[in-house]
């Protein structure tokens, strides 16, 4: 693996202690590094080197499991940190001072990472300053530009810092990050798919009859309040993480397993899911915002009362959107994905439900006609796979009973799984974009999600829907599944379901 230098922007934000310097210090651990290896941290914040190692090392998000305070300390010698005015071109000169010191300490060969942890308001400027001191260049070593979410705020704003990142740095330098794609789950969803000889010929609008994916979270908005209420559950969950877990869910199977491939045919599945327009915005996108309840007897805020959330804000906590893709393989099969905070648990898991057979019959005895099959795809927590059909319950006759076969990754005792950050980052050291999301599939994604936003924002006629912080989100969410005959699955621990509300 070739030496570098990890230039982190944003480096006295909270990303930084929560995930970034965890996620490099297991690498660290795990000797998956370079030898020849160091971190800059960049910010306006004056700190020293000492201090920046101080605020990360010892920071209460930092939790090193099973390292001693000699490999800390070791780690830390690698860490450093340059205060800069990040507005201030001529102030880049100064990171590039840095730089060159660091390289020829750490012989890094010029390869260097520019990590973007900033507000996205810099995501132009920083990659412009960079270029202005030569930094994107890649005659004497490697430069890599890697972008957090949320990429853009709509689609044109997207498609403008798509070209703007282009002036300066060329496609295979710039590295999307979305966190999901680092997911061990998420990543098993095309291997589930197409390693495997018996889920790929049924997976298809002959045997599917309906896909539902659910993203609950528990917690409200916590502390982000004046973030989350310019973006809300679309641009937060939807646009980004939820269209990812479906492209995996619904794209054909690559060529190759390289890059080029996968990437080339999430495009084409953005591409395929059919735009909601007009009128069909108030029936198939169904918005929600928590409001005051109790859970557990405990009081809890309703959004509109969280820390920096207006007293009338409009935005959404809760969306739930139905939709097609038009293609061979899906045509007419309905698409259901829904997103909450305040929800009544912490999951994300896929539910596909299989078409009865053709003919029932077991029926008068089994209480069970019309049996649909289902694959559960539990991407989070308790990690794993359920597969539910009918058995035969001994005795006389035919009665039929609902049984569950499973999988739970916690059973693969022997493997390390890495959090999401340690494998992206890795990733993007070893210049694998293969779990980074490609410019164009970037745009193609906010062209589904734009004309919702739209409407939502300005037809003052689609209503906005409260539901009682802890339970599953409006009763509109669930009219909007009724249409398949069906309720969404209400996902708890372990895999299970227990009808409509979980352990809180
Ligand atoms: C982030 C969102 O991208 O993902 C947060 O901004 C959300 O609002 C988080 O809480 C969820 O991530 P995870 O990995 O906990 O499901």
């Amino acid at each position: 693996m070739d030496p570098l230098v990890f230039v982190i922007f944003g480096a006295s934000g909270d990303l930084t202690e929560r995930k970034l310097v965890p996620a490099i210090f297991q690498l660290f651990m795990n000797k998956s590094l370079p030898d020849n290896f160091a971190v800059l941290g960049v910010s306006r914040s004056k700190l020293s080197d000492e201090a920046f190692r101080k605020k990360v090392l010892e920071s209460e998000l930092f939790k090193p499991k099973g390292a001693s305070s000699e490999q800390i300390e070791e780690f830390g010698k690698k860490l450093f940190y340059q205060a800069i005015d990040t507005g201030n071109a001529e102030a880049y000169g100064e990171v590039k001072t840095r730089l060159s010191k660091l390289d020829q300490e750490f012989s890094t060969g010029g390869n260097y990472i520019f990590y973007l942890s900033t507000p996205p308001r810099l995501y132009e400027t920083i990659p412009a300053y960079l270029a202005q001191q030569g930094l994107n260049k890649e005659d004497n070593g490697w430069k890599r530009l890697v972008i957090e979410k949320p990429f853009g705020y709509d689609r044109s704003s997207a498609l403008g810092l798509n070209k703007k990142l282009r002036d300066f740095f060329e496609e295979d330098q710039i590295y999307r990050i979305d966190h999901y794609l680092g997911k061990e789950t998420v990543q098993n969803l095309l291997v589930t798919r197409f390693s495997n000889g018996f889920f790929e010929p049924l997976w298809n609008r002959n045997y599917i009859q309906h896909v539902e994916i659910t993203n609950a979270e528990n917690i409200g908005v916590e502390n982000r309040g004046g973030y989350y209420d310019h973006s809300g559950a679309l641009r937060d969950m939807f646009q980004n993480h939820l269209l990812q877990i479906v492209a995996h869910i619904a794209m054909e199977p690559p060529i190759t397993a390289d890059a080029k491939a996968i990437r080339n045919e999430k495009v084409k599945l953005f591409q395929s899911i059919r735009p909601i327009v007009g009128e069909d915005i108030g029936k198939y996108a169904i918005r929600g915002q928590y409001i005051a309840s109790k859970i557990k007897g405990e009081p809890i805020n309703g959004y509109r009362d969280e820390q920096g959330v207006p007293a009338e804000s409009k935005t959404e906590t809760f969306a739930a959107i139905k939709f097609f893709i038009d293609n061979w393989r899906w045509a007419d099969v309905p698409f259901y994905v829904r997103t909450g905070k305040r929800l009544p648990t912490k999951v994300t898991e896929v539910a596909i439900t299989f078409k009865s057979p053709p003919q029932a019959l077991f029926n008068n005895e089994a209480g069970l006609q019309n049996k649909k099959n289902k694959l559960i795809i539990r991407i989070q927590p308790h990690e794993g796979l359920l597969l539910n059909f009918g058995m035969k319950v001994p005795g006389q006759g035919f009665r039929v009973k609902d049984v569950d076969m499973d999988f739970h990754y916690s059973e693969l005792t022997d493997a390390y799984v890495p959090e999401a950050y340690e494998r992206l980052l890795l990733d993007s050291i070893k210049g694998d974009p293969t779990l980074y999301s490609r410019g164009d599939s970037v745009e193609a994604a906010w062209n589904f999600v734009d004309p919702i936003l739209d409407a939502w924002k300005n037809d003052p006629d689609i209503k906005l829907f409260g539901y009682p912080a802890g339970t599953w989100g409006p009763k509109e969410a669930d009219l909007l599944i009724a249409e398949s005959a069906v309720n969404w699955r209400n996902p708890c621990k372990n895999l299970t379901e227990s009808g409509g509300f979980c352990e809180l």
